[in-house]
């Protein structure tokens, strides 16, 4: 029988996550949108179902508004909220999505309770901190799609500066997703060669700001809206690793328990995604001056989380 991934939040990024779904074959998609949109979340379906002869893969893609026909999911991947307009913070969308994310969580806790869920609603540090609560799912079942976007986004902007191929280029990004994340170039090498002995400090300071600003740049492009193609991409590597027990290592929002010295929050740090979800958080032993700007982020998330009182 095939996997059934059901996607909460058919819009922009909702809509590539089913095309990628439905191209990698991982399983049948519902697309789930509230009820004035579950025509526009049926045509969507239909039209992958059509793309499918040229796309060259079986699945089942249907349209909802009813919570019901996401029972027995394995994976949720919930872009439900409304995203930024230029001029925006992230936490300004606080109030409105936190409103949505209590009724997804409701929904899923009802019909998709074994499900791996990946949170991609923004703010994110606290969404994936209010859908875990208000679950009470356990912390491996629970994702937020923050630092595999981000670090795709470092990764991008290093291969653009110094014009090699982005696959050679491997590294990570810890923290919130906002402005104050902590690319980490002491660890990113190309090809195995370390970035701090190819690019100048001057350079790399320059794409580690454009890396903390990278969604604000693509807000302001857009003027309405925000970034959907590469967080369809990063939620969907997460559910692949799930689905097909890669075990890949990919930063994650992950509940922390201690580790990097936090306890409670959902932090972006290296995590194993495999069969049984977020199996494994790495620590890697960072400098004083990491651990500062660490700790900053932390602070950030933090204030956020209290801010959804739960
Ligand atoms: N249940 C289901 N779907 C909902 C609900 C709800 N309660 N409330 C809103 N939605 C749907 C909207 O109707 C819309 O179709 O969520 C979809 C969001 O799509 P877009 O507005 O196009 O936003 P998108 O660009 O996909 O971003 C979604 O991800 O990256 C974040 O900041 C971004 O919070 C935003 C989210």
């Amino acid at each position: 029988m095939r996997k059934k991934i059901a996607l909460i939040g058919g819009g922009q990024i909702g809509q590539i996550l089913a095309m990628l779904a439905a191209q990698k074959e991982l399983g049948d998609i519902v697309i789930l949108d509230i009820p004035e949109l579950e025509n526009p979340a049926k045509g969507k379906a239909l039209d992958l179902m059509e793309m499918a002869p040229h796309g060259n893969y079986d699945a089942t893609i249907t349209g909802t508004s009813d919570y019901k026909d996401i029972a027995g999911a394995d994976v949720v991947i919930i872009t439900a909220g409304k995203p930024r307009q230029a001029g925006m913070t992230r936490e300004d969308l606080m109030a409105v999505n936190l409103g949505i994310i209590k009724q997804v969580a409701e929904g899923v806790k009802q019909n998709a309770p074994k499900a791996l869920c990946i949170i991609v609603t923004n703010p994110l540090d606290a969404m994936v901190y209010a859908f875990w609560k208000l679950t009470g799912f356990p912390k491996h079942q629970v994702i937020g799609m923050a630092g595999t976007l981000d670090t795709a986004r470092w990764r991008a902007f290093v291969a653009m500066e110094l014009g090699v191929s982005v696959s050679d280029v491997a590294g990570t990004v810890l923290g919130g997703h906002g402005p104050d994340m902590v690319p980490l170039p002491r660890l990113t090498t190309v090809g195995g060669v370390p970035l701090t002995e190819i690019a100048t400090k001057e350079q790399i300071d320059k794409l580690a700001t454009r890396t903390r600003e990278a969604g604000t740049e693509i807000v302001k492009l857009f003027g309405k809206g925000s970034a959907f193609f590469s967080p369809a991409w990063s939620a969907i590597i997460i559910a692949e690793s799930y689905l097909k027990d890669k075990r890949r290592v990919l930063p994650c929002a992950a509940l922390c328990e201690g580790e990097y010295g936090v306890n409670g929050l959902f932090i972006g740090v290296p995590c194993l995604v495999g069969a049984k979800g977020m199996e494994k958080i790495f620590e890697i032993k960072l400098t004083d001056e990491e651990k500062a700007m660490l700790q900053k982020t932390v602070g950030v998330v933090q204030k956020t989380v209290e801010e959804t009182k739960l």
